[in-house]
């Protein structure tokens, strides 16, 4: 089906990256060690017992890999800072060659105008914080927004937007619930404190943001999708409502309405679970108005009602829809409803879709090419889907796929490959997928307009 998408003048079209999941370098110029590092040094938590130590080696190649961008025509870069860069041992010394390394990427972006979005947090704390807690100590609040002035002032006027946290749901539940992400704690009421505290941190930041009066936009970014019944029955329903309340209203609320949603915190009353300690304050400091809202969208996903799993009873299928190799749904349709409801019922914020991207099974052709069509077929499916709801009033301002690199894909190792750009795990050679030329020729056109459209 061919729809002509052309987007406004000033829309942004970006790639997105994160630190750990690309640089490598782990132990060189002072870096101090992080809870990746040590949570992918336990046998048994990367598949395939795989690393980050060198991942893409990007800290050593990333001038190459910035021409690329730039010979692709993408216009605006979203990378996160390695906060044991800047701050190895603890929250007194600065480590200078840390802050180096940043001065000289942004430099070599600047060189080509493409514009930097810098998220602060991207999930690799530093080992010494999480030895004294990490978020679940109050204290993390504190850190983090002296670590973020630190980079703040460095490179202020220099940055257009800033991104306080990537997806603090990931980062609790994942992290501090499930434990299949650093630092591996198996809790729910500890995932909800430590969520609490990063939602503070956030505010924090935005606080001090302001005070000072620097330059830019800042906001934060959240992983958010429908969550959408599995079947007709009343018991899916609340399933998937209650899903809905977890994932995406406990972030948005607080947010957007400076409370949590009333229907969870007496679920998680009525389930025992310790809700965080909120102090005086917290709500406001929360609350305080973004210049925007990122948004990665991935998949949709349906809820089913299961008997015993404490303290949420459901469990999420994929239901007839197609799959990535991540085994994610993809239904690009949520996508548009998403932005719609975002619109609708959190005050139209300004919107910007930081990542949505798929990974598949690459082949490498014999000419050495990688035809990866069914990447471009999500990629347009996605901006098609964008494009629907601006038609419709939303304020979408820009679209950044994950990612440029096959890079590290946390647990998973680098089993996922989402690239633009293939990456031989074995020499670290880089080579632009067929979808990384077809996005250059959507920036070109400004949405799907005519040539990007006719290459299929
Ligand atoms: C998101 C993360 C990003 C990447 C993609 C696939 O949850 O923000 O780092 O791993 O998923």
């Amino acid at each position: 089906m061919k729809m002509y998408c052309r987007f406004k003048e000033d829309f942004q079209w970006g790639v997105a990256t994160a630190a750990y999941q690309i640089e490598g370098a782990c132990r060189e110029d002072g870096k101090g060690e992080n809870i990746w590092d040590r949570f992918c040094h336990i046998p048994g938590n990367i598949a395939g017992g795989a690393d980050a130590d060198i991942a893409c080696d990007f800290y050593h190649k990333y001038k190459e890999d910035i021409k690329t961008v730039h010979e692709l025509g993408i216009p605006c870069f979203r990378f996160s800072i390695g906060w044991a860069r800047i701050y190895p041992e603890g929250p007194d010394k600065i480590n200078e060659k840390g802050l180096d390394f940043y001065e000289q990427m942004i430099r070599e972006l600047e060189r080509y105008q493409i514009k930097p979005v810098i998220t602060l947090y991207h999930w690799d704390m530093p080992q010494w914080l999480q030895d004294i807690g990490g978020w679940l100590n109050r204290e993390s609040i504190r850190y983090f927004t002296e670590f973020c002035e630190t980079m703040i002032r460095r490179f202020d006027g220099r940055v257009d937007k800033w991104i306080t946290l990537n997806e603090p749901w990931v980062c609790a539940f994942n992290g501090y619930y499930w434990g299949d992400f650093a630092p591996g704690l198996k809790d729910f009421s500890a995932a909800l404190k430590a969520a609490h505290h990063m939602l503070c941190a956030h505010g924090s930041v935005v606080r001090r943001f302001r005070e000072k009066r620097y330059q830019g936009e800042i906001g934060i970014v959240l992983n958010l999708c429908p969550k959408d019944p599995a079947s007709e029955s009343k018991a899916d329903k609340e399933a998937a409502s209650i899903d809905d309340g977890f994932s995406n209203r406990w972030f948005l609320d607080p947010l957007f309405k400076g409370n949590y949603p009333e229907d969870m915190v007496s679920w998680y009353a009525g389930q025992q679970v310790v809700m965080p300690e909120i102090c005086e304050g917290d709500m406001e400091l929360i609350s305080q108005p973004v210049d925007f809202l990122g948004i990665n969208y991935y998949y949709v996903e349906f809820a089913k009602k299961c008997g015993g799993r404490w303290p949420l009873y459901f469990d999420t299928t994929t239901k007839d829809y197609p799959v990535t190799a991540y085994g994610w749904a993809i239904v690009e349709e949520g996508l548009t409803r998403l932005l719609l409801r975002l619109h609708e019922e959190y005050g139209a914020p300004r919107l910007f879709v930081t990542e949505n991207g798929a990974s598949f099974l690459d082949k490498v052709e014999e000419d050495g090419k990688i035809n990866d069509d069914n990447r471009i077929d999500y990629l347009r499916r996605h901006i098609r889907a964008c494009y629907q709801a601006a038609q419709q009033g939303v304020r979408l301002e820009g679209y950044y796929i994950w990612t440029l690199l096959d890079d590290f894909e946390w647990s998973t190792g680098y089993q996922n490959r989402f690239g633009l750009i293939h990456v031989d795990r074995d020499t670290l050679r880089r080579t632009v997928k067929k979808s990384g030329h077809w996005y250059g020729k959507v920036i070109r056109e400004n949405g799907l307009t005519g040539e990007a459209d006719d290459m299929f």
